[in-house]
């Protein structure tokens, strides 16, 4: 049975079948709790990480950081693996769920250096907002997964999720820094940043996308 509290809403298959993929593969880069983390290495986790895009980007910005994906969707976890077969990266792996099932798993604490989140689903009408990943809940917990001075990155292409990230910086000044508060760092366009496929998707709909650095007091 599911369990409600990882209960998610979107699609986690394909209309199509991704065949390009060597079926025994499929595994081989799969997050193991035991081997894929300690506290000493540089540690980041990618959550919703679509297709990889910025997985791949941040393990060649940083080769010697351990990335964890969190990615549900099939198809975008097939990609990634197909890139880092082409690639020949050693410092992915992927977690093939739900980020907070993930994050209940980790007995230790103060873990990760960075935590990214592109382009969260949006979660347009007023009746879904409570689908929303970033709340005031999940900001409270993901704090304790930060090491000192660690940060979220979040970025979005949705008005009302920006409202709301808005506020809840405000929420959390005693907790998190925001440290890019000008429009040129803010502006995702202007940034060294991985052109994810949700970047792209809002570039060509004029929306801008808005990107926050927030750091662990
Ligand atoms: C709008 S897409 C953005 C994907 C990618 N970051 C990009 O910028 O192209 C959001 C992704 O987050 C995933 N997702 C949503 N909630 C999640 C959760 N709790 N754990 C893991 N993945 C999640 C969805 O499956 C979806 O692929």
């Amino acid at each position: 049975m599911l369990n409600f509290k990882y209960k998610l809403f979107g699609r986690s298959k394909g209309r199509k079948r991704n065949k390009n993929i060597l079926l025994n593969n499929l595994n081989k880069f799969d997050f193991n709790i035991k081997k894929d983390l300690n506290n000493k290495s540089f540690n980041i986790l990618d959550i919703g990480s679509g297709n990889g895009e910025n997985a791949i980007y941040l393990s060649k910005l940083y080769p010697n950081s351990r990335i964890i994906t969190c990615e549900i969707f099939e198809d975008g976890n097939i990609n990634l693996i197909n890139q880092i077969n082409k690639l020949h990266i050693n410092n992915i792996r992927l977690f093939k769920g739900n980020a907070l099932q993930l994050l209940d798993g980790l007995k230790e604490d103060m873990i990760f250096n960075q935590v990214w989140i592109l382009f969260p689903d949006p979660w347009p009408k007023k009746r879904h907002h409570k689908r929303r990943l970033i709340n005031h809940t999940f900001l409270n917990y993901i704090h304790n997964f930060l090491k000192d001075s660690g940060r979220i990155m979040i970025a979005t292409d949705s008005s009302s999720y920006m409202q709301l990230i808005f506020n809840l910086i405000y929420e959390f000044k005693h907790k998190y820094e925001w440290e890019n508060q000008n429009y040129q760092i803010w502006n995702y366009d202007f940034l060294d940043l991985a052109e994810t496929k949700f970047y792209k998707k809002a570039l060509n709909s004029n929306r801008k996308s808005t990107f926050f650095s927030l750091k662990k007091i």
